[in-house]
């Protein structure tokens, strides 16, 4: 049961559950309508008329987060993804990009598009490259509503949002994308059964602007991941960061090396998959995680030592098969399947044990308490949360817990 404090005054009471598992269903039809030409909204804040979905449905007890006022900030791969999948859950959205022909691009999809980052709304999502972050949020001066990012380091965002003074923020990060850059390669779809880290640091993250976003994403179809932003920084260097460059210099293997490239087949193709990305998003990540990166390449690195030197042993076979059958064992392991729903306390040590220990939460559909106003055009959420339960699952095996 989970109370939480009204800012309007007004108690309601309502149940409302976080739940958590591992394996989300896929949420149903989240495609955009399209518009004609004649209905192409203009390219400032449009009015354009256009087919918005129904919210999706939800059980009386469901989470509260519905037709939000939404700013995406870059319309890129991922913020222009984000802006198709939260109009397809009938958010009211509008993009903003810096760049005149990305606008275009948006506008000329059906969406409202803005010239100028707006703030008249709850909720605006950051998905520019860190680089340009601290720009935009020199535009964000002043802005009560909640923020949050997709940034692919959690870490230096956490810092630059404290030295802006940002007052409601929830770092972010979806584990999603492809090596394709911009609007035009951007899915409403995209998101579909990702995991989504949601920042969770003590002390300083309000628990109920965690559960309300918690709610959005994981009515886009994600699966939302509680982490500190330093255990997040060091995840994604072990999973992400780190392999890009390992597969950077990989794919330094065709250099020169004609006979190479007629040859290379599954193995190579599936070890270099993330080496197409574009070299600046490559460094922006590794770079802005450098700490992180450094130490788990060092690891890597250690782990490749070894494995060298067992190659010069006078019977290298016998010698590597031991070093090599538990991170054979693991990759087969991987992904861990889902144990048996759990109900878990909505409280900041019970959600980081839970994202400790490979597990997430699949939707936020209830909450024991009262209903207050949140963000700066007043939709309905959670606006302070004392005690109360969640659901939950974790994998069968913590083999793959960080
Ligand atoms: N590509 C991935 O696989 C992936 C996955 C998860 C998270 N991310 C994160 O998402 C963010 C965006 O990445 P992307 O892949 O969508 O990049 P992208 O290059 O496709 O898009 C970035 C967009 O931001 C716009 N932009 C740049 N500066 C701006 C500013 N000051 N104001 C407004 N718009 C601005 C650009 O014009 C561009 O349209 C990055 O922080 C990245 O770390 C990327």
């Amino acid at each position: 049961m989970l109370t939480v404090t009204a800012e309007s005054g007004l108690p309601e009471r309502l149940i409302l559950f976080v739940s958590v598992c591992h394996r989300l269903p896929l949420p149903p039809g989240k495609k955009k309508a399209s518009l004609g030409p004649t209905e192409r909204p203009a390219t400032a804040l449009s009015t354009g008329k256009r087919v918005v979905p129904q919210a999706r449905a939800g059980s009386p007890t469901c989470g509260r987060v519905s037709g939000v006022n939404i700013t995406v900030a870059g319309l890129g791969l991922i913020g222009g993804s984000l802006l198709r999948a939260l109009d397809a859950s009938g958010h009211r959205v509008v993009g903003y990009d810096a760049d005149p022909a990305t606008r275009d691009q948006a506008a000329a999809a059906g969406f409202r598009v803005a010239t100028s980052l707006p703030t008249d709304n709850d909720l605006v999502v950051l998905a520019v490259p860190l680089p340009a972050l601290s720009p935009v949020l020199d535009e964000l001066s002043g802005y009560e509503g909640l923020v949050t990012d997709v940034t692919s380091v959690k870490a230096p965002v956490r810092d630059l949002v404290a030295k802006h003074g940002v007052r409601r923020f929830v770092g972010g990060h979806p584990m999603a994308g492809k090596e394709t850059s911009g609007f035009a390669a951007s899915e409403a779809t995209l998101f579909d059964g990702c995991a989504w880290v949601l920042c969770l640091e003590p002390g300083e993250t309000s628990l109920a602007d965690w559960l309300t976003l918690a709610d959005l994403f994981t009515r886009t179809g994600s699966r939302v991941v509680p982490l500190t932003a330093a255990g997040h920084d060091r995840a994604v260097a072990q999973v992400s960061h780190v392999p890009h460059l390992f597969a950077a210099a990989l794919s330094g293997q065709l250099r020169d090396n004609a006979p190479a490239a007629a040859l290379a087949a599954g193995s190579f193709r599936d070890g270099t998959r993330v080496a197409a990305t574009r070299a600046e998003l490559i460094a922006a990540m590794c770079g802005g995680n450098a700490a992180a990166v450094g130490a788990e390449l060092d690891r890597l690195l250690a782990d490749l030592h070894e494995m060298r030197a067992l190659l010069d042993q006078a019977d290298p076979v016998a010698a590597l098969v031991p070093v090599l059958r538990p991170d054979v064992e693991l990759r087969r392991a991987w992904p861990p399947t889902a144990g048996p729903s759990v109900d878990l306390p909505a409280e900041t040590e019970a959600l980081l044990e839970l994202g400790r220990t490979g597990g997430w939460v699949t939707g936020v559909t209830g909450v024991t308490g009262v209903t207050g106003v949140t963000g700066v055009t007043g939709v309905t959420g959670v606006t302070g949360v004392t005690e109360g339960t969640v659901s939950a699952k974790r994998p069968e095996t913590d083999r793959n817990s960080f």
